[in-house]
């Protein structure tokens, strides 16, 4: 996914929602239409491709863990998808899991540099600072519930991302909605970039976008009205 990952405007505006959701330790909700990129955006701001799948291995230490620790100190963050249906103990300690695995890379990376010393470990899941839910319109009010006094216990961020109407949604929890610091809304994308968007698959595909080209022309209007709709 990273090597055709395309930063988009719209990734860029995520990014800092994303950033300032954790640097406020706050909690924040991003919304936006089916398939315009909100799960790519996410997982490319926890470096999830590499951290994750890190986490999820665990394999035998290798010379190339420093590298993937100090990508977590760097980004601090846990992506998580609930299953459909999910139970809320499972969710909790499914995120209890990612974070004392990735605040354990966390905790590698400041002993070696010195910015941890001794043989004692503290609570490493204090070392993640944002937790990034996906598809979160599949949580329950008790899960939600659970997720809020989490963040009330250790001032934990969470970024919840849903389909629009997810905030509305939120409304009805007073107690989650009054701890809210952000709506984002991900937009989808405006013409100049789809057209730069379509001109690089195109040329992935061996093609070349010609706008000349009426049936060219035709595509991307057609697509446009689809991301617009
Ligand atoms: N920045 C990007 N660079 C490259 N491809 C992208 C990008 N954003 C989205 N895509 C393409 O769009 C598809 C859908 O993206 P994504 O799954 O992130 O959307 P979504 O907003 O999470 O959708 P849903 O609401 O259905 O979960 C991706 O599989 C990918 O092919
Ligand atoms: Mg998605």
């Amino acid at each position: 996914m990273a090597r055709d990952f395309i930063i988009t405007k719209e990734h860029r505006r995520f990014k800092e929602f994303a950033t300032a959701v954790r640097k406020d330790k706050t909690i924040g909700i991003c919304h936006g239409e089916a398939g315009v990129g909100k799960t790519l955006s996410a997982r490319r701001y926890a470096h999830w491709d590499e951290v994750g799948t890190f986490v999820d291995e665990w394999g035998p230490r290798t010379e190339d863990d420093a590298k993937v620790h100090a990508t977590a100190h760097r980004c601090r963050t846990i992506f998580y998808t609930p299953e459909v249906l999910p139970r809320h103990k499972q969710i909790m300690t499914d995120i209890q899991h990612l974070q004392m695995r990735v605040g354990s890379c966390v905790d590698e990376h400041l002993r070696a540099i010195g910015k941890v010393t001794g043989i004692r470990v503290g609570d490493v899941t204090k070392l993640v600072e944002l937790v990034i839910i996906d598809e979160a319109e599949r949580l329950t009010p008790t899960a939600l519930e659970l997720l809020r006094d989490e963040h009330d216990r250790h001032e934990l961020a969470i970024i919840f991302i849903g389909m629009p109407g997810i905030d509305q949604r939120f409304r009805h929890y007073p107690q989650l909605y009054s701890r809210l610091g952000f709506s984002h809304n991900y937009r989808s994308l405006g013409r100049d970039e789809l057209l730069f968007v379509l001109e690089r698959q195109w040329r992935r595909l061996g093609a070349t976008l010609d706008m000349d080209d009426f049936t060219d022309a035709q595509a991307v209007g057609l697509m446009q009205r689809r991301v617009t709709a």
